[in-house]
């Protein structure tokens, strides 16, 4: 099969490199010409674990090539795949499909004979079918179909998922895309990972019910794991005794800062809004996007409290801005929200992030970045985990007391036992939910 893939963010190019190794040709397109010039030079403009071994093998395969130039990548091909992002629309919560539209108008300038059109953008339900009105607006002659195909990959263990998928799923019209498909996916098919094939609406509606769902999910286990610490219960032996049960699951059931990243708020926000526009209100959702802005405000007062009541005038160490570990990625991050309270209330901050320095940098202003966690816990008064990277999990707890001033720690993600951190030397520990 040949593959156009359009986008080479972390959606785009994961799935571009993948379907190459799965033995497709595969031609990624970015507008961006920086990106492309770093992908021909062999380098990987994102964070994600495996994702340049992987695509340098297939490139050196001759199945995986990178240009700017989307008309002469779309001529010939079986498919094209826009995964182009779909941010939130200034003002209302919207998906901004501006990016998606251009892509389509583009494809349909390009178009010279028939192919799929497959979205994997995270889209509002109708979209695809205005994919295909804007196709056809930019050539009334052009033979293609369109499908649905969402993608669930989790940034951190993107090839893993893609390779291992829970599910495809799959919207179309026709045979004739279905067989397209279904030859794209082959090899994962042979290997009997589930391969859902619906319609074009629920396909689309797929996509954002699971992302609200587990948004949901995070957000019911952080709003009991602050009565936890009202009543005296270990949210963690609670998320345990919870997720035992076949019918509840362990995951997304652990207490942290609250959601972040590319797709959780965004996805919330644009459930909300389909469910305004055609009058059914997605109350659940709209509940949990209130409740986790409040998640995040708590863990600025629980630092607050940490500090004795105010920022000023403290040295505060944060360890992990990204919004989770193994990524790059800074959209949405709770770190987005904690730091700046902790710099706008007079507080030094230094940040240790394994990734997050090229994102942060810009979107972390006035914080000093160090190496390692030693270092920025040099004479501070607060140390806060954040973001649980592994290099954060088996810290060496009694030199960071010795470094410290005022040794304390807001354990934000439940990594380690008040006990050790003690008995460490540290004269405060708080986490969430224990
Ligand atoms: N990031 C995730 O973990 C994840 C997971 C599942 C689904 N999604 C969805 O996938 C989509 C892409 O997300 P992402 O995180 O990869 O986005 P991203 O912002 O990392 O990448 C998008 C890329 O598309 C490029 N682009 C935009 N318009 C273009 C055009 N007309 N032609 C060529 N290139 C163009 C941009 O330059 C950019 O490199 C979104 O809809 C997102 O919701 C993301």
């Amino acid at each position: 099969m040949r593959i156009a893939m359009i986008g080479t963010g972390y959606v785009g190019l994961v799935s571009g490199v993948c379907f190459s190794d799965f033995g497709h040709e595969v031609i990624c397109v970015d507008r961006d010409p920086a990106k492309i010039e770093m992908l021909e030079a062999g380098k990987v403009p994102i964070f994600e674990p495996g994702l340049d071994d992987l695509m340098m093998r297939n490139v050196q395969a001759g199945r995986l090539t990178f240009t700017t130039d989307l008309k002469t990548a779309v001529d010939g091909v079986d498919a094209v795949f826009i995964a182009v992002g779909t941010p939130t629309r200034r003002g209302d919560g919207h998906a901004d499909l501006t990016y998606v539209m251009a892509a389509a108008a583009e494809i349909g300038q390009a178009l010279t004979d028939y192919a799929v059109i497959v979205t994997k953008s995270t889209v509002p339900v109708g979209t695809n079918r205005k994919v295909a009105e804007a196709v056809r607006a930019a050539a009334p002659e052009a033979a293609f179909d369109v499908a649905s195909n969402p993608e669930f990959l989790r940034e951190g263990a993107a090839i893993d998922d893609f390779m291992r998928p829970d599910r495809v799923v799959v919207g179309v019209e026709s045979e004739r895309a279905a067989q397209i498909m279904s030859d794209i996916y082959r090899p994962l098919y042979l290997r009997d990972f589930p391969i859902m094939v619906t319609d074009l609406e629920s396909a689309e509606m797929i996509k954002y019910a699971a992302n609200a769902f587990l948004a949901a999910k995070i957000t019911f286990i952080n709003e009991i794991a602050a009565l936890c610490e009202r009543v005296g219960a270990d949210i963690k032996k609670v998320s345990k005794g919870m997720g035992l049960d076949g019918r509840i699951g362990n995951k997304f059931l652990h207490a942290g800062p609250g959601y972040g990243g590319s797709c959780f708020p965004k996805d919330t926000a644009a459930l909300a809004r389909i469910g305004q526009e055609h009058a059914v209100p997605m109350q659940i959702t709209e509940t949990v996007m209130r409740v986790n802005e409040g998640v995040k405000s708590r863990m600025v007062e629980k630092l607050r409290d940490l500090c004795d009541g105010s920022f000023n005038g403290k040295t505060v160490a944060v360890l992990g801005v990204t919004f989770k570990p193994n990524t790059d990625d800074m959209r949405e991050a709770p770190s987005l929200t904690i730091v700046p309270a902790l710099v706008g209330g007079g507080a030094k901050v230094r940040v240790v992030d394994p990734e997050g320095f090229r994102e942060g940098e810009h979107l972390l202003p006035g914080v000093a970045w160090c190496d390692d966690p030693y270092a920025a816990a040099e004479t501070a008064d607060l140390l806060v985990l954040l973001t649980e990277w592994n290099e954060f999990r088996a810290l060496d707890l009694k030199r960071l007391a010795e470094a410290m001033t005022a040794p304390r720690m807001a354990d934000l993600r439940n990594i380690y036992k008040r006990a050790d951190v003690i008995d460490a030397g540290f004269e405060a520990y708080d986490a969430v939910g224990r």
